[in-house]
């Protein structure tokens, strides 16, 4: 019979692309758990949709010195667009400020404040006398009590790491405008979680199914005590708090974010003009709830998710399973929106079939243990595995029936081998069903690959170019059961790789899209014309790899402080500048500054240098590195401002990966032209140049079109 299976999968930031760390962690395996169960006939409810509120967003918003709403219309556009482009079969992808949504999140919210679940309680909190508002944790800054590094967060020292109250920064800033906040009470609502506990712990015991990591976790927090938690914040973009007196406040996003599973549902059903569907998964004890996300958020929907289901209406179905993954990394460093980390979905879409990118990122999943992306075992698995084993076999036998017989032959008397290879094919699919049913979607992808594996041997060891001429029959035997392991192939890839299955299944004779997961074992169109197949898949080079990539991505740009500067002996506009470059160390620069500066102005400045120019001798002095600055129409020219980052950090914008070639040929540096835009910040093809997310601005302010270099 079939079952009802609801996913929900963690709703994005509308604040910035999206990067390959988000689909490994969740988006992907929820889409390949999403797309076998409909194939199984399960009735299957996916959504998610963008996260647009938060302290996230309004921090975007400053510094790329435009509204909230602006940031999430263009990240909302291209989440979309990303999601749709790389399969990820979403039922509803909405955003958390569609109007349904907003009115859940209120109604929820007032019906906990009614049965006394919310309460108000003063705190204490950071008022910034200037602006004349509170400060959320993100708006404040100082120096970290624990590393002394001044420029850690009102909630985290990004340095040291460790987490922190506003109060215990010294030297303690507003972000906004610099003044010192002062301390003073603020009223709040919390959400009493400490009352779902004894519920809670209940809830859990039966969940010994769930990952280690996941019951790690919830665990941990539930021996930690479960602490009442404020639900409210001083910002203005958000949703409003539906309670007298809280006018000014803006419920937390992630209250609001995780009643999005239970209001896109919703949201879906009236789209689909039956407005109570929604039912059939939320009030049906049957119905099972999957919720895919990556590890940071597991709290959330372990503990708080549950508590205001709970806390809201006993009727509505818990989460049934979180199969949360691990991280991506790149060289090891978890990708990160706000660091500026990552390989970017945009961008990786303009170089690669959605399949390959899956095929890689599902293979090398992080579901057990962080899994590093690299490029070399990219290359070598889509050369080796996806190309060299899978494509290559289907290949092989379309190509050399099609040329051989025109149709898919009948099958004559089958002989030990064909028969080991039919059932070879019901253990296959039965081993993909049982490890994507208990999400190792590793697993199963491995084993559908050992069956492309079998096909090849199958395929060689009864040599049907030799049978052609010894015994038709027999080959025409042979090519039935190789067209048979390629029908079993394409419906157990369907859900990896929905793009490329779909084509092969047309390949072979249906009409129809795969349909039913048992279709693998369903018999063949024999009789069926074939034509002469295209490539599933192109051989990839790393060398090439590398070459088409963006010139920006070879660039070294890095944060440095100017220590010390001179004139230069030789010459009437140079200086000879000593700079440092953090961890890379310092190093001798010349550049042509003195028209523009004087050395008392520009001693201790942060300034953009790149790193990996070939080494000049510059009338006698050696500079290793360029600094860059801006000039306008009107000859103004003005140095690159990275205002707040420190020396030694990297530059890049959002969808570009950095890797920086050993030494840099000033031709290259020049296909990668960059400038300033109408907002005063630099950007290279539009988009800005960021350090540590802060978007590099200029120290003098020159005209819209200035040319950097
Ligand atoms: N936006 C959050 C993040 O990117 C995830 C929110 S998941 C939800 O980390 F459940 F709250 F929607
Ligand atoms: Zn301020």
């Amino acid at each position: 019979m079939a079952e009802k299976i609801f996913i929900g999968v963690a709703w994005p930031y509308a604040n910035g692309s999206l990067h390959l760390g988000h689909i490994a962690g969740c988006y992907l395996p929820a889409d390949i758990f999403a797309r076998f169960n409909r194939l199984k006939g399960n009735d299957v409810l996916m959504v998610s949709g963008s996260d647009e509120h938060g302290t996230p967003i309004t921090i975007t918003a400053d510094k790329e010195k435009t509204t909230p709403q602006a940031v999430v219309d263009r990240y909302h556009k291209e989440q979309i667009e990303n999601m749709h482009q790389l399969g990820i079969s979403f039922d509803l992808f909405t955003r958390t400020t569609a109007a349904n949504h907003e009115t859940t999140v209120q109604e929820i919210f007032l019906d906990l404040y009614q049965k006394n679940l919310i309460h108000k309680k003063s705190i204490d909190a950071l008022y910034c006398p200037t602006c004349k508002r509170f400060l959320p944790d993100r708006y404040v800054e100082g120096t970290c009590p624990n590393c002394q590094k001044d420029g850690a967060r009102g909630d985290q020292c990004d340095n040291c790491g460790k987490l922190l109250e506003p109060f215990e920064l010294l030297n303690v800033r507003c972000k906004v405008c610099g003044g010192t906040p002062v301390r003073q009470k603020t009223e709040h609502l919390f959400f009493s979680l400490s009352t779902f506990e004894p519920k809670l712990i209940a809830w859990l015991k039966d969940k010994n199914y769930w990952k280690a990591n996941v019951l790690k976790f919830t665990n941990n927090w539930l021996q930690n005590g479960l602490h009442d938690r404020a639900i409210t914040r001083d910002i203005n973009w958000g949703i409003k708090v539906p309670v007298f007196g809280f006018e000014n406040k803006r419920i937390y996003v992630w209250f609001d974010a995780v009643i999005g599973y239970l209001s896109a549902s919703k949201e879906w059903a009236k789209k689909h003009k039956e407005p109570s569907k929604w039912k059939e998964w939320w009030q049906n004890p049957e119905a099972k709830h999957y919720y895919f996300l990556a590890k940071d958020n597991i709290p959330f929907h372990s503990i708080i998710w549950p508590s205001i289901l709970m806390g809201y209406d006993e009727s509505l179905n818990l989460p049934y399973n979180i199969p949360a993954n691990e991280y991506l990394t790149l060289k090891g460093e978890q990708f990160s929106k706000s660091r500026g980390v990552g390989i970017w979905v945009p961008e990786i879409l303009q170089r690669f079939d959605p399949d390959v990118i899956r095929y890689y990122l599902a293979i090398n999943m992080p579901e057990n243990k962080d899994a590093d992306w690299t490029w070399n075992d990219f290359v070598s698995k889509n050369n080796d595995e996806l190309l060299g084993t899978y494509g290559n076999f289907i290949h092989r036998v379309i190509t050399f029936t099609s040329k051989n017989f025109g149709v898919i032959p009948e099958a004559d008397t089958l002989s030990e081998i064909d028969t080991e290879a039919l059932q070879k094919i019901q253990e296959t699919h039965k081993e993909v069903e049982a490890a994507i049913e208990q999400c190792s979607f590793k697993k199963g992808l491995r084993t559908v690959m050992n069956l492309a594996q079998y096909g090849n041997v199958y395929f060689d060891h009864n040599q049907p170019w030799m049978l052609l001429k010894t015994d038709p029959q027999r080959c025409k035997t042979v090519l039935n059961i190789s067209l048979r392991l390629v029908q079993a192939l394409a419906v157990t890839m369907a859900p990896y790789l929905p793009f490329s299955s779909e084509h092969v299944w047309r390949m072979i004779g249906h009409t129809q899209p795969i349909q039913q997961w048992d279709d693998a074992l369903l018999e063949l169109h024999t009789g069926t014309p074939l034509e002469t197949p295209t490539p599933l898949f192109k051989k990839l080079e790393l060398t090439e790899i590398v070459t088409t990539t963006d010139p920006f991505s070879k660039l070294d740009l890095r944060v440095a402080k100017i220590l010390e500067v001179s004139d230069h002996p030789q010459a009437d506009k140079l200086y000879i500048m000593q700079v440092d470059l953090g961890p890379l160390g310092k190093r001798t620069i010349v550049a042509g500054m003195k028209p523009y500066y004087q050395i008392q102005e520009i001693t201790g400045k942060l300034i953009v240098i790149v790193t990996n120019l070939k080494p000049a001798v510059i009338r006698g002095v050696e500079s290793k590195g360029m600094l860059l600055a801006a000039t306008d129409a009107d000859h103004v020219v003005s140095l690159l401002n990275p205002t707040e980052s420190s020396p030694g950090s990297e530059v890049g914008v959002d969808g570009i990966a950095r890797e920086p070639v050993p030494l840099l040929e000033f031709e290259t540096f020049k296909q990668a032209p960059m400038m300033i835009d109408a907002k005063g910040n630099a950007v290279y093809n539009g988009k800005p140049l960021k350090t540590k997310g802060i978007i590099i601005t200029t120290d003098r302010i020159v005209k819209e079109g200035a040319k950097i270099s």
